[in-house]
């Protein structure tokens, strides 16, 4: 079969979701056919994955850019002299890490982040994989009775019970790398399913990291539903798996996926640098 992408190479990594582009090299000013190749890559695949970069601080800003205003993220500490970079680590002395639950980035915020930029620096010799799900998946493959009700339903989210002051005095050794507990004060309500403003698809817009239930429901009520979406929409067919090597990038879309990072590999250090780009109010 012959290619649609002239400049770029495309892999596909799983079923469900996920392409590895090769032929790129991002910390240059792409040519505008390029960029135009990976952004309909990206609005295909859901996540995108490049190999062997090595970028700048200032290209991985750069690139960010390209796409949309960066959105910084209030929780997570920086790259020193970089605030517009958060700083995913874990020490082989700590224990917890970020993201290791099924998560969407920001949907406690009213404009959630579009997509999120991941650029591994360290990586461990084995483990520490990010997992990511489909939410055109998992909405596609519901019936046509739930997509129904589920259309006609908002839901409410939150950043204040993962990162406000009730996490820091858990005081777990994430503390030091979440900081400004105050500034979990925020909720957002969104539609239940979204229209993805790229593809037209819907996609299943709740996680079980920041919604708390939907609207007009107790989160009592909402738990049982809720949790039967999230059983659905992590089933393996619906996921896949990236292994990291350093200068690895994933870009996610979080208006069509949910991650996780694997916590398997305790002792030893990973460090990424990771930039969310803005995005727009969600319907
Ligand atoms: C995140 O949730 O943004 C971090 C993902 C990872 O470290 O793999």
């Amino acid at each position: 079969m012959t290619s649609p992408y002239e400049t770029i190479e495309v892999r596909p990594v799983g079923g469900a979701l996920g392409a590895e582009i090769h032929g790129v090299d991002l910390s240059l000013d792409l040519p505008d056919r390029q960029f135009s190749e990976i952004r309909e890559v990206f609005r295909d695949n859901g996540v995108i994955f490049f190999r062997d970069q090595k970028l700048t601080p200032e290209q991985h800003i750069a690139f960010a850019e390209r796409w949309a205003p960066i959105n910084i993220n209030r929780f997570f500490t920086h790259v020193e002299g970089h605030p517009k970079i958060a700083l995913v680590l874990k020490e082989p002395d700590q224990k917890r890490n970020i993201g290791g639950g099924w998560h969407t980035d920001h949907t406690y915020d009213i404009e959630p982040a579009m997509g999120s930029i991941l650029y591994a620096h360290e990586v461990p010799q084995s483990g520490g994989d990010t997992m990511f799900a489909s939410m055109y998946a998992a909405y596609e493959t519901l019936s046509d009775g739930l997509k129904q009700t589920l259309n006609g339903l908002r839901a409410r989210h939150s950043s204040r019970h993962i990162f406000g002051p009730a996490r820091a005095g858990r005081k777990d050794d994430t503390v030091g790398r979440i900081k400004n507990p105050e500034l979990a004060n925020q909720d957002a309500v969104h539609p239940v399913v979204i229209t993805h403003p790229l593809s037209g698809r819907k996609s299943l817009y709740v996680n079980p990291s920041f919604t708390l239930g939907f609207e007009g429901w107790t989160d009592v009520e909402s738990k049982p539903l809720l949790d039967y979406l999230y059983a659905h929409a992590s089933q393996p067919s619906f996921t896949c798996q990236f292994q990291w090597q350093p200068g690895s990038i994933a870009f996610w879309d979080n208006r069509a996926t949910w991650h996780l990072a694997v916590n398997d590999y305790q002792g030893q250090r990973r460090l990424m640098h990771r930039i969310t780009v803005a995005g727009t109010a969600l319907h």
